[in-house]
């Protein structure tokens, strides 16, 4: 068991930090809640600032991610009290939130609510105060592709996003992220 890993299996779950009452807002049209690209783009900056080289994006992983979606969505998974993980072959993040008048959940938002975690991981002594597995997993430089996947609830507007990362980091309380 990784000690910055223990959150892997935890089904955690970032919420958006202003959340927004499901209801009154006008209908949104679903859109790339994933943003690839964008996604990628903004855990290679996390990475690149402490030095792990960059991800690259696994359409296997992606398919997994989305597959994994569609699952939870097709069982009505909607509550924040849902929320598990795939249990997988991949490391694995999820976040949800209410569709923001002029933001959103997205690929891109949902890494950036993990990024929040970085003050709570302790290099030096390679230990978390409070939640910071979100985080580690976006550094840990075991792993080398990412692929997400999305759903939504509630009339299109709260958002789930998930997360994959390949290969899932292993090792034992003394394992670093980088
Ligand atoms: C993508 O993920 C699959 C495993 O699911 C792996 O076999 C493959 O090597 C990965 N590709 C890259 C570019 O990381
Ligand atoms: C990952 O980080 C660990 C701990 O600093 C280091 O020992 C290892 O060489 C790094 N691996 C890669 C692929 O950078």
């Amino acid at each position: 068991m990784l000690s910055f890993g223990e959150s892997f299996v935890l089904a955690l779950a970032l919420f958006s930090v202003i959340l927004t009452p499901a209801y009154g807002l006008p209908k949104v049209k679903p859109i790339d809640d994933v943003q690839p690209e964008q996604t990628l783009a903004v855990h290679n900056e996390i990475r690149a600032a402490v030095g792990v080289a960059p991800l690259v994006w696994n359409e296997t992983v992606a398919a997994y991610a989305q597959n994994f979606a569609n699952k939870l969505a097709k069982a009505g998974k909607c509550a924040y009290t849902d929320m598990r993980h795939s249990g997988g072959p991949y490391g694995e993040n999820i976040a949800a939130g209410w569709v923001q008048p002029e933001d959103q959940m997205s690929g891109p938002i949902a890494t950036k609510y993990w990024l929040t975690e970085k003050p709570n991981y302790d290099h030096a002594t390679n230990k978390c105060k409070d939640v910071c597995g979100h985080y580690t997993q976006i550094v840990a430089n075991q792993s080398f592709s990412l692929g997400c996947g999305s759903y939504r609830c509630h009339d299109n507007e709260l958002i789930w996003i998930v997360c994959d990362y390949y290969p899932m980091p292993v090792g034992d309380a003394n394992t670093r992220p980088y």
